[in-house]
């Protein structure tokens, strides 16, 4: 495994806690390329706490505002060039979580997907359990083949609903890569237990 992107339905899905599962449990580096928002804990933050086997890469971008990466950029008065946001290069696994959903912003003409097909790297999308999960799961596997990128297959998060589950897979046609469900207390030694009981990491090896 070269590499894997993680994605989401949407911002606040479970990406980062997912991608410091799958990194911890591939020994792998971690990189969240832009960081829109850093008063509060970041991605690159939750990740060396929740994964401290993983490598966890500088991002290119740490932004002021928690928004949408192409505006937090103009806030910030900084352009990201897609040339800025080249892999690391580096030896190893490399998880990239993307910022938000699919089809967000980076740059005035760059979405998070056009960005994922620059890398040519398996993509892995985080999705709900909850209602509505499943459009936003359709939608989102769409986007990501239109533009020829290869899903890994899907990632649940929360409470068990095997009937939304068994839709996302059947008409998206992507494995099912297992479903964190939600842990209390969540660290790295919850985590680790749960990714190992629960996710498809022999999948994405
Ligand atoms: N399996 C879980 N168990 C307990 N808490 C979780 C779990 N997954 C996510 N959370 C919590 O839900 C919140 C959102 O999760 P997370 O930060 O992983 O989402 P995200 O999709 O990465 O968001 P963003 O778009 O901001 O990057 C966090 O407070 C996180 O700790
Ligand atoms: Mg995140």
């Amino acid at each position: 495994m070269r590499g894997l992107v993680v994605t989401g339905t949407d911002t606040g899905v479970g990406k980062t806690v997912v991608a410091a599962g799958i990194a911890q449990a591939l020994g792998a580096r971690y990189w969240k390329p832009v960081q829109a928002g850093i008063d509060e804990e970041t991605d690159s933050q939750c990740v060396a706490r929740l994964a401290p086997g993983a490598t966890v890469l500088p991002e290119a971008f740490r932004l002021a505002t928690p928004c949408s990466p192409h505006e937090a950029a103009r806030i910030d008065g900084v352009t990201i060039a897609p040339g800025a946001l080249a892999l690391p290069p580096g030896d190893g696994p490399l998880v990239v979580e993307g910022a938000g959903g699919v089809l967000v912003p980076f740059a005035p003409d760059l979405l998070a997907a056009d960005l994922f097909a620059l890398w040519g790297l398996p993509v892995a999308l985080v999705a709900r359990t909850s209602l509505g999960t499943i459009s936003h799961s359709l939608l989102s596997l769409e986007a990501l083949r239109s533009r020829g990128l290869e899903v890994a297959g899907v990632v649940f998060s929360g409470d068990e609903n095997a009937a939304s589950e068994a839709a996302i897979v059947r008409f998206g046609q992507c494995r099912h890569l297992g479903r964190l469900p939600r842990l209390a207390p969540l660290n790295a030694a919850t985590l680790a237990d749960a990714v190992r009981a629960n996710l498809r990491i022999d999948l994405l090896a």
